[in-house]
């Protein structure tokens, strides 16, 4: 007897290799596909002119002034990337403890999104909803006295900066910081001022990650006390992903996310299983850093190597890859 029954006949009427023995019947049956059209490069903003500062620990990666920045935003919408995930790196003097520049409309980010939606019209632009730029502790929230995040304080902040963002035009508000309740705050919020068309991006499982580093250097945003895990959630966990995924959903956001996404792929597959939302994962600067760091000392392929992780994302379930090598692999895939 058989131990597993399989739908193909068995060896040698089936011989498996035979659809891997050249290149043209490999394209054939591939399942998943990987497109620059699945693809959002996240990109750090600062002010100034001509201001390109490299990360040092995301080689390949610069916090950009706006005028370096449309060039490379146009070249986007050339390579055929749908959006652009802008973060800020808000300068010191204009950090405070309750973040209040976060709603400035005047602000970095508003002026950023006007820029690109009038130079730059048909790239998709998304904005992070989210306090750490903007605090003098670095935290996703306002605290007490005692230094506790509090969470229905920082959503009602949360509301008034999707609010902002909204009015200055952007497409998707992407709500980061996992406090409870701000994805149905955020909804509430918009449909009340009349902006119906505004997407939410929910980062429905964002755990707390060490691989999250060197985006702290690069966003200047680390915690100034403690770390993030009273809002962020424990890399041990699953079931919890999904229960995060579906407030998020019944709340009303238009596409979820997991983050990070090397290592959580379980989750990605569990939640398009579950779910069959559009989902989106975070390919986060740890990650990016790692193969950046290997491919330097000649350990790894980089081509090969973010070609295969990111079709990964794909099979495992994403819809959607955020991904400091956007621009780069558009070019691969392109050429
Ligand atoms: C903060 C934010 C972080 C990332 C995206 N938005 C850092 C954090 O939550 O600590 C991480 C992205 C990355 O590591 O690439 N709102």
């Amino acid at each position: 007897m058989p131990k597993f029954t399989t739908p193909i006949a068995p060896f040698p009427a089936s011989r498996p290799r035979r659809q891997r023995r050249t290149a043209f019947t490999r394209d054939l049956v591939r399942e998943h596909h990987l497109s620059a059209s699945d693809l959002i490069w996240p990109v750090f903003v600062h002010e100034g002119a001509q201001r390109i500062e490299a990360v040092p620990s995301m080689p390949g990666v610069s916090r950009l002034s706006l005028d370096a920045l449309l060039p490379l935003a146009r070249e986007c919408a050339a390579l055929g990337i749908p959006a652009i995930a802008l973060f800020p790196v808000i300068d010191p003097s204009l950090k405070t403890p309750d973040g209040a520049e976060a709603l400035n409309p005047d602000g970095l980010v508003p002026r950023i999104v006007q820029a690109l939606k009038q130079q730059v019209p048909g790239l998709g632009v998304l904005t992070d909803v989210a306090l750490d730029p903007y605090t003098s502790h670095g935290q996703d929230g306002v605290l007490d006295a005692n230094g506790r995040i509090l969470n229905d304080e920082t959503v009602a902040i949360l509301k008034q900066q999707a609010l902002v963002q909204a009015a200055a035009g952007v497409d998707i508000v992407a709500p980061s910081d996992m406090m409870d309740g701000r994805v149905g705050a955020i909804r509430q919020a918009l449909e009340a001022a009349g902006l119906i068309d505004t997407q939410i991006m929910a980062y429905s499982a964002k755990y707390a990650s060490a691989f999250y580093g060197p985006f702290r250097d690069a966003a200047e945003s680390p915690p100034q006390f403690g770390d993030r895990r009273t809002y962020q959630m424990d890399y041990a966990n699953a079931d919890e992903a999904l229960r995060e995924v579906a407030l998020d959903i019944d709340e009303g956001a238009d596409i979820v996310m997991v983050k990070p996404a090397f290592g959580y792929q379980d989750l990605i597959w569990r939640v398009k299983e579950k779910f069959r939302y559009p989902v989106a994962c975070y390919n986060v600067s740890g990650e990016y850093a790692m193969v950046k760091a290997a491919a330097q000392n000649g350990w790894l392929d980089e081509k090969q190597v973010v070609l295969e992780m990111l079709t990964g994302f794909r099979r495992s379930g994403a819809d959607i890859i955020l991904t400091y090598w956007a621009q780069q692999a558009a070019r691969w895939l392109n050429g």
